[in-house]
């Protein structure tokens, strides 16, 4: 009998080795190298006697009017404003953050005949689970296989505007020898749900676990071969969850949607602001408020800092939801133009609520929440501070000044700090005072209370 050969393969980058190694040499993650059956048999010739298929661009019609609405608003918006036929979506996200219920409740809500396939429950399961979410639905069909081959005969047969896969780990093509969840069957079952998707103008949700390392299960492969990569996060001890894009062929990947997660399902969150900031405590020090653009969207959100004394050689620098190098440089630019002694103290920062920003126009803040705690002075509770933090010391201007006022405006807020070069041909809004700075320190002083 023949013997069957084996290659081990980077779950991380696809990399492949002859024999097993602890560490990739490719991308330096450990662990990542799995067992693979390496195909056998004979090569298949390329052939070139194929029809010549070529359209003029002008003469192919697509409108945006054509994106299929997933009927959840906040999903949608990721999205890009919905699901592009044709496109192969990759939703993943820790175990039992709610994958699966997302798919479902968006699925009961879509106006256009939806397949869902399931590899993970049985039919039974996931009646129940229907029962719970209280979905109900003419459109929504229900499939509990695992072969790809059965599955596209299906989707031939009933020729659905939107298939969804729960969960692309569990799916195997049969006419390869290796076992669900591999490499190579998670990247062929991917490819050919894609090559079907273009081909039949069908849009695919393909949900898939994302491993102890973060990465979405098994390869980096897969979020290259699909065309949006949409992350589900959160944290399992919080109610409310994130939904944010990695990578999107038809929108922007700066959008997130918020909701909350309830017996009975995810419920959207029209506005987070409320939400991040419902669980601010009484007057304590460390803690200030600014307003970050999460795409098109302004977020209030409170920074929170705790500076201790270190007792123990290395001082501590811990972050959570935010860049550890920016908080670092802002650290020394305190030191050097606040007068702010932090060599020798631990710093914890946190994004409260969960979310992770990026943006620069949150610098202030962390810089304000930081020498709040640091000098143990309260800041002043109803104001919004937001502004980047350059090397100088100098408070530099931010994008989308407005919307950021009008939104602190609305959450009853009635002082907002803000860049003095963004004041500039401002229009006053009433009901709330607008002050500039241009200086870290002079922000200080504005928002430090002296009680
Ligand atoms: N009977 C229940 N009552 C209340 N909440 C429930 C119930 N069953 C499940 N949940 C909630 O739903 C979450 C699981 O959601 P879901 O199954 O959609 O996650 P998932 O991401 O698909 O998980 P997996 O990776 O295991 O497939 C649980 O963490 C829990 O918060
Ligand atoms: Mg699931």
């Amino acid at each position: 009998m023949a013997k069957q050969k084996i290659k081990y393969v980077c779950s991380n980058c696809s990399f492949e080795s002859p024999k097993w190694l602890g560490k990739c040499p490719e991308c330096d993650m450990w662990n990542t190298l799995t067992e693979e059956l390496v195909e056998t048999g004979p090569k298949r010739q390329p052939t070139f006697n194929h029809p010549f298929k070529a359209v003029k661009l002008n003469d192919i019609t697509a409108d945006e009017e054509d994106r299929i609405k997933t009927g959840i608003n906040e999903f949608d918006r990721v999205l890009g404003g919905g699901l592009m036929p044709g496109s192969v979506v990759l939703l993943g996200g820790d175990p039992g953050i709610g994958k699966s219920t997302l798919a479902m409740q968006s699925a009961s809500r879509m106006k256009e005949t939806v397949l869902y396939v399931t590899g993970e429950e049985s039919l039974k399961q996931i009646k129940l689970r229907a029962a719970r979410l209280k979905i109900s639905s003419e459109n929504f069909h229900v499939m509990a296989e695992t072969e790809l081959g059965t599955i596209i005969s299906g989707i031939h047969s009933l020729s659905p505007a939107v298939v969804i896969i729960d969960s692309i780990q569990t799916m195997y093509r049969s006419e390869l020898a290796n076992s669900p969840g591999t490499v190579t069957q998670i990247r062929e079952c991917t490819s050919l749900l894609m090559e079907e998707a273009k081909r039949n103008l069908f849009s695919v949700i393909i949900v898939g676990h994302v491993t102890k390392e973060g990465i979405i299960a098994g390869p980096k492969i897969l979020e290259h071969i699909v065309d949006t990569v949409i992350q589900f996060e959160g944290e399992t001890k919080h109610s409310f969850r994130i939904l944010r894009a990695q990578k999107n062929r038809f929108g922007s990947t700066n959008e997130i949607g918020v909701f909350e997660m309830h017996e009975d399902g995810l419920t959207e969150v029209k506005n987070p602001s409320e939400l991040f900031l419902s669980e601010r405590g009484a007057q304590s020090t460390g803690s200030v408020v600014t307003a970050s653009i999460e795409g098109t969207r302004p977020i209030l959100l409170e920074v929170q800092a705790l500076v201790t004394p270190s007792n123990y050689g290395n001082p501590q620098r811990v972050t959570t939801g935010f860049d550890y190098r920016r908080l670092s440089i802002l650290l020394a630019v305190l030191e050097k133009r606040a007068n702010a002694r932090l060599s020798a103290t631990n710093v914890f920062l946190n994004m409260a609520g969960g979310v992770k920003i990026d943006e620069p126009a949150v610098d202030l803040a962390v810089c304000s929440a930081i020498a709040s705690s640091l000098f143990d002075k309260p800041a002043d509770k109803n104001s919004v501070i937001i502004g980047e933090v350059g090397l100088g010391g100098e408070v530099r201007s931010v994008g989308h000044i407005e919307k950021r006022i009008q939104e602190a405006e609305k959450l009853g807020f009635t002082r907002i700090i803000i860049p003095q070069n963004n004041l500039k041909g401002m229009k006053a809004t009433p009901g709330i005072e607008v002050r500039g700075v241009s200086l870290v320190t002079e922000a200080m002083r504005l928002i430090l209370t002296t009680s």
